[in-house]
């Protein structure tokens, strides 16, 4: 008995001073514990970039820092500020040179499940290649990337955590990649289904009587109430079909016209000209103005601008009509849209 003791402590020091003295042995990194709603289809996460509390909180880091923007003036939050559901209260913002960006910030709140491209007009297919492309977008943080690699070198905390979360050895140098993927995962982690909403769904607390009467105008789901189709193109529970349309904010005899062409200036045809991505409502009284070009301040313009079925064009959705709402029916459907509001939103800030 003794002696078999014996052994096992001497295997076991033997183990440990074998793993202490193996420099190449692999730190096992603990996953990230994505906390889900039932409601959502499971994330579909990328296996070359698997979530990891360290790879999160590197992300998370790295989006709060201004040290990747040229000058080191603003960072990925100047922009997705955490209070307003990671968008900004500007309907254009300001990126490191001074230069307004031609479109607004949208929130990022729920950005994992975005399959369907990322920004406005879908450009970037993955997070991934979204972090490369505002990095170097000269309207946002304008970075050279031989610039941003050495001054992450240099810095001992970061050129740790580097090391750390993607297994580098001390010759590997710090790549563009890294820094992607590692944004890329704390995009990954803004997952938020906390509303009112949510609440209802779940039997937590009700709906009033004209939140509920605004539910089923945005569903369509009362006879005797006007449709607005609201939830064909916002659907639940992301409240975006992540589909491209023209909600009908321009008349024109042209497409071609259209100074911003959206999706139709990332595929190249014509039909897609004036279509931008359906963005979500969640959190969406956080997110004024509204709209690609923060056209509208309120959502009480927002609802106008449905009800009177938008402008006219060759590409505009059938979805987007006359409506007919009375006084009554859109201040039922501005009570629904504030019922989006995660509750926790208040502690974006400590994010
Ligand atoms: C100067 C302001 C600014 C900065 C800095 C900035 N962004 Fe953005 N972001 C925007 C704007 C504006 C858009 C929309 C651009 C478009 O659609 O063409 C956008 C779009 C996005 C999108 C796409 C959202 C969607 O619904 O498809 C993501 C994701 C994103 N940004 C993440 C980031 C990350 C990560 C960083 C830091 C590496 C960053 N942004 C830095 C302004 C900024
Ligand atoms: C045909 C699909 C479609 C329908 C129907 C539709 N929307 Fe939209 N919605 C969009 C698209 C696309 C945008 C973005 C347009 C743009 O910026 O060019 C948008 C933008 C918005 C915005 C601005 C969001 C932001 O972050 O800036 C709000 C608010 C909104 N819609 C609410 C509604 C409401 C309320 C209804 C019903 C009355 C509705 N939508 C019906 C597709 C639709």
């Amino acid at each position: 008995m003794i002696s078999f003791r014996k052994w096992s402590v001497a295997i076991l020091g033997l183990t440990l001073l074998y793993a202490c003295g193996n420099s190449k042995r692999k730190v096992v990194l603990e996953p990230f514990p994505l906390m889900e709603p039932s409601e959502f289809v499971k994330m579909v996460i990328p296996s070359a970039n698997p979530l990891t509390e360290k790879g999160v909180a590197l992300g998370k880091q790295l989006f709060f820092d201004p040290i990747l923007s040229r000058d080191s003036s603003i960072s990925c939050a100047s922009c997705h500020q955490p209070k307003y559901a990671f968008s900004d209260p500007k309907a254009f913002s300001v990126g490191a040179l001074g230069l307004q960006t031609n479109r607004s910030a949208p929130s990022l709140v729920n950005i994992g499940y975005h399959y369907q491209g990322l920004f406005w007009d879908g450009r970037a297919s993955t997070l991934e290649d979204q972090v490369l492309q505002s990095l170097a977008d000269v309207r946002e943080l304008a970075s050279e990337w031989p610039v941003v690699i050495q001054r992450l070198q240099q810095h001992p905390a970061y050129s740790n955590s580097f090391k750390m979360v993607f297994q580098l050895s001390t010759e590997d140098e710090i790549q563009p990649d890294h820094v992607a993927r590692a944004i890329a995962q704390y995009e990954r982690s803004l997952v938020r289904a906390d509303a009112k909403y949510d609440r209802y769904l779940r039997g937590i607390e009700p709906l009033n009587e004209l939140e509920m009467r605004g539910l089923k105008i945005f569903f369509d789901e009362d006879e005797n109430l006007p449709d607005s189709e609201c939830g064909h193109c916002h659907t639940d529970p992301l409240f975006t079909s992540l589909e491209y349309f023209n909600n009908g904010l321009e008349t024109t005899d042209s497409l071609q016209l259209l100074v911003d062409k959206g999706r139709g200036g990332a595929t190249g045809k014509y039909y897609d000209i004036g279509k931008f991505k359906t963005p979500t409502l969640r959190n969406i009284a956080l997110t004024a103005p509204y709209m690609h070009d923060g056209r509208f301040e309120t959502l009480e313009e927002v609802i106008e601008h449905y009800n009177a079925g938008g402008h006219y064009t060759e590409n505009a959705s059938p979805n987007v009509r006359p409506l007919h709402l009375s006084d009554l029916d859109k201040r039922a459907l501005l009570a629904f849209l504030h019922c989006l509001t995660d509750q926790k939103y208040e502690h974006y800030d400590l994010e």
